[in-house]
């Protein structure tokens, strides 16, 4: 490719433009979400427009994390949610489906949904971090802050009234805080977006897979789970 073709893709690239950048002819068609096996149930098509936008530059966003994992996980649930509900990173079952929360924190997740008579469907469900990090460790303080424009455009797009962070790595990210869990959890916080210029309620409450681990902490999440069907009830 000479240099001013390159400069050429370079700008469409920055313009926001990305349909000229596949290797091959796009094929309208086709389902454009076969590769990372997202669950739109719903979503105007502003939101799938936007949100295909971002997962292309996650996936244009060169890290080596990518490296180590199988495939590429955003996320599942529906553009329209009022929640949205932000875990770690995928783990193993995760990077296998190329879907956020499937493995035994997902099933758990799902059953902490039912209580409050919620489905996958009626959410939108994300990580901090996009690809499974090597043997599932903790995502590091760089890589958290190397996915947050992602995640925080993914809040911009949805436009959710009410975030639930699941475990401190989306504490972290969100609440901007290295506060533990103990301390952040059972009061209501505020997220604020620059972008729709407003303020989210947020939540932050204990991991699936913690739970799994310990599950003495289950009434404290049980707790956290109300304050959140309440609000959606008075809304
Ligand atoms: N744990 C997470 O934080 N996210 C997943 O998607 C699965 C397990």
């Amino acid at each position: 490719m000479n240099q001013s073709n390159k400069k050429n893709l370079e700008f469409i690239k920055n313009s926001g433009v990305t349909y000229f950048l596949q290797d091959s002819p796009r094929n309208w068609f086709e389902d454009n979400k076969k590769n990372h096996k997202q669950h739109v149930i719903n979503g105007d098509n502003d939101k799938i427009l936007n949100i295909n936008k971002v997962i292309d530059s996650i996936k244009s966003h060169q890290t080596p994390l990518q490296k180590s994992s199988k495939k590429l996980v955003v996320y599942d649930g529906t553009l329209n949610a009022k929640v949205m509900f932000i875990g770690e990173a995928p783990g193993k079952d995760e990077d296998e489906k190329g879907i956020p929360f499937v493995g035994r924190a997902g099933q758990l997740l799902n059953k902490m949904l039912k209580a409050i008579n919620l489905n996958r469907e009626d959410v939108y469900i994300t990580n901090v971090v996009n690809w499974r990090p090597p043997d599932n460790r903790t995502p590091t303080d760089e890589e958290i802050l190397e996915f947050l424009p992602f995640l925080q455009k993914q809040i911009d797009i949805v436009d959710p009234k009410f975030i639930f962070l699941l475990g401190g790595v989306a504490a972290k990210a969100i609440l901007s805080t290295p506060l533990a869990l103990g301390k952040l959890r059972g009061k209501w916080h505020e997220y604020k977006s620059l972008k729709l210029n407003k303020t989210i309620y947020t939540i932050a409450s204990y991991h699936p897979a913690f739970l799994l681990r310990s599950p003495q902490y289950k009434k404290a999440s049980w707790e956290d789970l109300q304050m959140l069907q309440k609000k959606l009830n008075d809304d």
